[in-house]
């Protein structure tokens, strides 16, 4: 397969031209990279990809030559793309200058191509336009798929079959979702790899990216005071709690084929819940890490559905405004039973963890938009405080939360004495608030992605033995869920999703933050 690569679009020739196609001279040893946004045209690339390849641009972080080609179906000519893509740009890096020149110049670099996905001839001229502006420099390539994944593979093997040669690196950035049950991951990574070495492939799953999930491995292994906690001796149980105030809007149709359980769960959540988990990796390198990670999921049980309970959001009127059904969307089914809401107790058979329950709980249309890691340790053994608190053992255990999003923070939950005479106690936050300590800006989960994408950093990408990893504590469930056509427990839009979830949590004598 590395060859068919090295052969084709992936991989151009490193020519013996000595100006490029602005004019400049070309240095043979310079190298460039040339960043193709497939599926430019939507809705992830102009909210996402562009703003994040110019927030990079901003900061200095991408190599002094590149230049980003749209490409898509949609008809558009650079001027329309470059109209198209500033709209969503904005200057949050810092306010207080003006980027409009940065943006101009950033825009400069950025040109279309119209094709279809499945046509080699369209890659061949695309191909054609990128060495154009590669000039005589070691060409890097790097593509996003940003278009739905039923068409990944006829993009990858179009791209691939424009025959050249050249010695730079091509690289692959796939979206999720990455098949939707342990088959169809399989069937893709194996159609991928008769075009992608793994190692061009970089599945992303944004959370990873996000500052406060990078942050989880620094507070554990780099503070004595955590580390030797991690463990079922001092952690009664954690959770992983994702939810958003608004529906599936606009992604119904999307939706309604995959459900919360895979556009959530099984990704973003289960990603944290390795990384949380995992054993001290051998060093900081990305297969150290990856290592650790598969280790984990690998000794987790299968769900089973007595652990799990499952929720769709209902219509509710609330202060004169009437909020929609999951049903309402007109892309969705009216008899859609799929997920809008789930709430699951996972474990992890190892010694470090056993009988430790990890909830988990993923919800749209819920009361509140938040991610947050949440720890729950043990109470005190013997606690000379308890009747200062009262007979509450829950109150007066320690908590550690994650806040990934909004408004970032970590807070550690302690027991204090109420100041004055007397002995009172109660439970206060020791708070890092991200806000109030740190005055820049923290990046989004793309820029972070995409940096380490161009700088061949893998870390935060999915290997292909993770993700089958993944797929098999899921798809048990997914196909009992899906054949024995199970109900979901309805639940109010705005609501704080169904009661199950807290007899589930109960049932493991834990009660949700
Ligand atoms: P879109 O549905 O907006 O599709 C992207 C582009 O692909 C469209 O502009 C369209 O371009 C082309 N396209 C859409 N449908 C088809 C089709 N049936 N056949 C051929 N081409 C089609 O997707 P998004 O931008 O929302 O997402 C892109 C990828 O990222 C998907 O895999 C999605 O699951 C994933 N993702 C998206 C997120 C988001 O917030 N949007 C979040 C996380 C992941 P044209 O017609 O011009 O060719
Ligand atoms: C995506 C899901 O992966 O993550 C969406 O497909 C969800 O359904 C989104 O809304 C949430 O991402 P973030 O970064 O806004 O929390």
């Amino acid at each position: 397969p590395l060859k068919k690569l090295k052969d084709g679009l992936f991989s151009a020739p490193s020519s013996k031209e000595s100006k490029d196609i602005t004019g400049f001279n070309v240095n043979e040893n310079e190298s460039t990279v040339s960043i193709t946004v497939v599926g430019a045209s939507g809705d992830l690339a102009k909210k996402k990809i562009f703003p994040a390849l110019f927030a990079l641009y901003y900061e200095g972080c991408l190599p002094e030559h590149f230049t980003v080609y749209g490409y898509a179906r949609s008809k558009m000519t650079d001027a329309e793309l470059r109209d198209m893509v500033s709209k969503t740009l904005t200057c949050r890096i810092d306010k207080r200058e003006n980027c409009g020149e940065k943006m101009d110049q950033f825009l400069q670099r950025c040109f279309y191509h119209s094709g279809q996905y499945d046509s080699q001839e369209h890659f061949a001229e695309l191909d054609k336009k990128l060495k154009e502006h590669e000039g005589g420099r070691v060409p890097h390539r790097l593509f996003y798929l940003s278009i739905p994944p039923n068409i990944f593979i006829d993009a990858v093997r179009c791209a691939s079959s424009s025959a050249s040669s050249g010695n730079g690196w091509t690289r692959v950035i796939v979206e999720k979702p990455f098949g939707r049950d342990s088959e169809s991951s399989a069937a893709l990574t194996k159609a991928l790899k008769q075009y992608l070495e793994e190692d061009q492939i970089f599945r992303i799953d944004h959370y990873l990216g996000k500052e406060l999930v990078e942050n989880l491995s620094v507070l554990r292994f780099s503070n004595l005071i955590f580390e030797p906690l991690w463990s079922r001796q001092y952690i009664r149980n954690v959770q992983l709690i994702f939810s958003e105030d608004f529906g599936t809007e606009g992604r119904g149709g999307y939706f309604d084929n995959y459900g919360i359980i895979r556009d959530i769960m099984q990704n973003h959540l289960l990603q944290i819940l390795a990384l949380f988990a995992m054993e001290t990796p051998v060093s900081l390198d990305a297969e150290d890490i990856r290592n650790e990670k598969v280790k984990v999921l690998r000794s987790m049980r299968p769900l089973q559905l007595e652990n799990v309970v499952t929720g769709q959001y209902k219509s509710h009127v609330r202060g004169g405004i009437t909020y929609p059904a999951y049903t309402d969307d007109k892309t969705v089914p009216k008899d859609s039973l799929t997920p809008t809401f789930a709430a699951a107790a996972l474990f992890i058979d190892n010694a470090r963890w056993d009988g430790v329950p990890f909830l988990m709980k993923a919800g749209k249309a819920l009361h509140n938009k938040r991610a947050e890691i949440r720890v729950q340790f043990r109470h005190v053994p013997g606690n000379l405080y308890n009747r200062n608190i009262g007979t509450d053992l829950d109150r007066a255990t320690n908590e550690l939360v994650i806040r990934v999003q909004p408004d970032e923070a970590i807070l550690l939950k302690i027991n204090n004495k109420v100041p004055g005479l007397g002995m009172r106690l109660d439970r206060s936050n020791l708070n890092l608030h991200y806000a109030a300590r740190y005055s820049k800006e923290i990046p989004d989960a793309y820029e972070r992605l995409l940096l380490d994408a161009i700088e061949g950093e893998r870390r935060l990408f999915i290997r292909s033995d993770e993700l089958d990893a993944a797929w098999a504590l899921f798809t048990p469930l997914l196909k009992e869920i899906e054949e024995k056509k199970i109900i979901p427990e309805y639940y109010p839009y705005g609501s704080r999703g169904p009661v199950g979830a807290h007899y589930l949590a109960a049932r493991y004598k834990v009660r949700w933050g």
